[in-house]
């Protein structure tokens, strides 16, 4: 059996909330020099990730959801951290006003937008059976609605006359109907159509329109929500390629090749970045119902 993977290999990552202490660049710290980044859900965890190595490739961004304190604590570590400009800005995916308005203000600021990145999203484990019609709605409201919603208006005020490149947060649990994960897996299907139609109809305007897929990400709230704590203490990981879950900086380091002209013929694509992991993990519905219903009795 061959060495695992290298650890030199992997990027510099911290599992909270907060900018690297130190970053090495893979592409040109001048990649984006300029542009402006606006990322639904920028103030944490995989976003924030994407707002920090943007920003040190010299782009400004405007990080957007609804919780105005977070973000704007985010956004000042994000200054401090690489010396670029970052708006936080109050948006409801759900809600177009709310981000026509944060589009129009990142216009008024900062001039332009270059790149949107679809990152907010809602999700959590249930089986299908305990799910009420609304959690179900809810999730396919923030995950699939806010992406259209999103696109949209950025196209509608800006990137139908100076084209862009969208890139858009999906995740892999459609792909073998992953357990507890109907509304979650359904939503992210529908992104990933809804990433070739723009890509199609957007095109000719000089849009790119992708996706990247994570698998599980370590020090994010998606990763704490989904059990990968448990999974990661049980040896789970273990059955992946690459025997590991991923980190922050390397979906970022995907976010960014998709983002910039390193992709410059790249549309229409599902990227996924899981080290492997959907071709191998269990999915395993007794062992995540027991999860589930011990999570439920911890919290009464
Ligand atoms: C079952 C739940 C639930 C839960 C909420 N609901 N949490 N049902 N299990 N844990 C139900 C509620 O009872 C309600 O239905 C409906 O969902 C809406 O809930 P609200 O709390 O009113 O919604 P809202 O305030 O809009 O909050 C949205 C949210 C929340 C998704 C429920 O958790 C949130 O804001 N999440 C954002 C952060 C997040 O989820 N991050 C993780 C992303 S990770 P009823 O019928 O009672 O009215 C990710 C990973 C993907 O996407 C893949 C990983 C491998
Ligand atoms: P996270 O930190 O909870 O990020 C989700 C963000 O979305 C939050 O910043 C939240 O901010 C924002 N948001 C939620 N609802 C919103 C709404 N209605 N309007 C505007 N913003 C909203 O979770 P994460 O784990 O980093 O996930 C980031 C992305 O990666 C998601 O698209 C997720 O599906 C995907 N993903 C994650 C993993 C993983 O292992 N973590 C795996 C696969 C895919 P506010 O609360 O301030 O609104």
């Amino acid at each position: 059996m061959a060495e695992p993977q290298r650890v030199r290999d992997l990027p510099e990552d911290v599992d909270t909330d907060d900018c690297m202490t130190s970053y090495t660049h893979i592409y040109s710290p001048d990649l984006l020099k300029d542009q402006v980044a606006f990322i639904t859900g920028g103030g944490t965890g995989i976003g924030l990730r994407i707002a920090e190595v943007l920003m040190r490739h010299g782009c400004d961004t405007v990080i957007a959801s609804r919780n105005l304190e977070k973000l704007t604590e985010a956004a000042k570590k994000l200054m401090a951290a690489t010396g670029r400009r970052c708006l936080p800005l109050t948006i409801d995916v759900r809600q177009p006003q709310t981000i026509s308005a944060a589009v129009d203000e990142t216009l008024k600021e900062l001039g332009r937008i270059d790149i949107l990145i679809n990152n907010a999203a809602g999700n959590f484990l249930c089986p299908a059976i305990s799910l009420s019609f609304n959690a179900f709605k809810t999730v396919l409201e923030i995950d699939t609605m806010g992406t259209f919603n999103t696109s949209k208006v950025v196209y509608e005020k800006w990137f139908k006359d100076h084209g862009g490149a969208i890139v858009n947060i999906s995740a892999t649990l459609g792909y073998r109907g992953q357990a507890l994960q109907v509304h979650a897996g359904s939503a992210k299907a529908a992104n990933d159509a809804m990433t070739k139609h723009l890509a199609v109809e957007w095109g000719p305007s000089g849009v790119r329109v992708n996706t990247l897929a994570p698998g599980p990400i370590s020090g994010t709230e998606g990763f704490h929500r989904l059990g990968g704590n448990i999974a990661d203490s049980m040896g789970a990981f273990s059955s992946i390629p690459l025997q590991r879950a991923g980190n922050k900086t390397e979906m970022a380091h995907s976010v960014l090749f998709l983002a910039s002209r390193a992709s410059s013929y790249v549309t229409g694509h599902i990227m996924v970045a899981d080290g492997g992991s959907w071709l191998t993990s269990a999915n395993d519905v007794s062992m995540l119902l027991g999860y589930w219903s011990a999570e439920l009795k911890r919290d009464k």
